[in-house]
């Protein structure tokens, strides 16, 4: 049965139509992304995450000069990787993305519960925590290894794996694995205690072994690949989970009403920075999981924004 909703500004109704046309008419475009980042810092800050000053310190603390040592060489990036993306020309493989990604991130957090005025913090907890708990009523054995797809700067896999660490008090081991060497340079500098392992591959072609994780996550990433990377990832998903094992999606939830009803503004803004978000909307991801041989293939709201798919691999 088809999971899929999607929401009108996505897919190729008359709306979505003229909306795309504006965002590949060049000048209207180029307005459009100084329009959404000058709106995005300016919120942000007013809601207290030191967007430019983080960013500032990032850029002065010499961090790039780590670079090198988290870099694969022999990573390749595939093509709709490398266009530009949240308002970056060089998309995620820049330092400006990198510095910003944690503000970002928070920003993203506060938008999930505007009427109720929380911190960034406590926002950024409430989404963590939406997520672990309906993950935590899924499972049905114990955690030890985990890989965090995606993993950005390292927010969602260092309170994945602490989470793990509280509850469990086993000692867990958790990979970090993205495909921008200058995300995970900053993830690196934000495990203070060194508590993860941090991986340059493509998630496509993970390089690691078979059968070798209990809980694969991929946190606010399928929105913003096309559905071919989205059905390959899901594949190395299956690749790498050991029997009994999970894969577990939290992203924007098509059928939120927050998010069907996204004013113009808003939604031509995001489609604008997000490149293959028509590709998102109108891809059925439980579907994709099932035809993969996952199970119990589970969609929860976990929030009013998003929803959490789980999908057990049983053989
Ligand atoms: C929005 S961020 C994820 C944020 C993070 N998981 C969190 O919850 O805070 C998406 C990340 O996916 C990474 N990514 C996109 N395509 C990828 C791929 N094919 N392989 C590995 N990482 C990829 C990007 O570099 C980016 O850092």
């Amino acid at each position: 049965m088809s999971n899929l909703t999607k929401p009108a500004w996505a897919g190729e109704n008359l709306l979505s139509q003229f909306v795309n046309l504006l965002i590949h008419t060049p000048p209207i475009y180029a307005v459009m992304k100084h329009q959404a980042r000058q709106v995005l810092i300016k919120t942000a800050e007013k809601n207290g995450v030191p967007w430019r000053q983080r960013s500032e310190d990032l850029a002065n603390s010499g961090i790039q000069s780590h670079l090198s040592q988290i870099t694969n060489p022999t990573v390749t990036y595939p093509d709709y990787y490398q266009v530009p993306f949240h308002a970056y020309s060089q998309g995620n493989l820049c330092w400006q993305a990198a510095f910003e990604a944690e503000s970002a991130t928070y920003s993203m957090g506060l938008r999930v519960w505007p009427q109720e005025h929380l911190t960034w913090q406590e926002a950024q907890a409430r989404l963590r925590g939406s997520f672990h708990q309906v993950l935590a009523n899924h499972l049905t054995q114990p955690i030890r290894d985990i890989l965090d797809i995606g993993c950005s700067v390292g927010i969602s896999t260092l309170t994945l794996h602490q989470y793990y660490q509280q509850t469990q008090g086993t000692s867990i081991r958790t990979v970090g694995l993205d495909l921008s060497p200058y995300m995970l340079t900053i993830a690196q500098l934000r495990d203070t205690h060194r508590e993860i392992e941090w991986l340059h591959a493509q998630a496509e072609a993970t390089g690691l072994p078979d059968r070798s994780f209990d809980l694969v996550t991929l946190q606010f990433v399928t929105h913003e690949l096309p559905r071919t990377a989205t059905q390959a990832i899901f594949q190395e998903a299956w690749r790498l989970l050991r029997t009994g094992g999970v894969l577990a999606i939290v992203d924007n939830n098509p059928k939120s009403p927050v998010i069907q009803n996204l004013p113009p503004v808003l939604f031509t803004l995001m489609k604008s920075t997000e490149p293959w978000s028509d590709d998102y909307y109108t891809f059925d991801l439980e579907a994709a999981m099932e035809t993969i041989g996952f199970e119990q293939v589970t969609t929860l709201a976990s929030d009013p924004r998003h929803r959490t798919i789980l999908g057990h691999k049983l053989q």
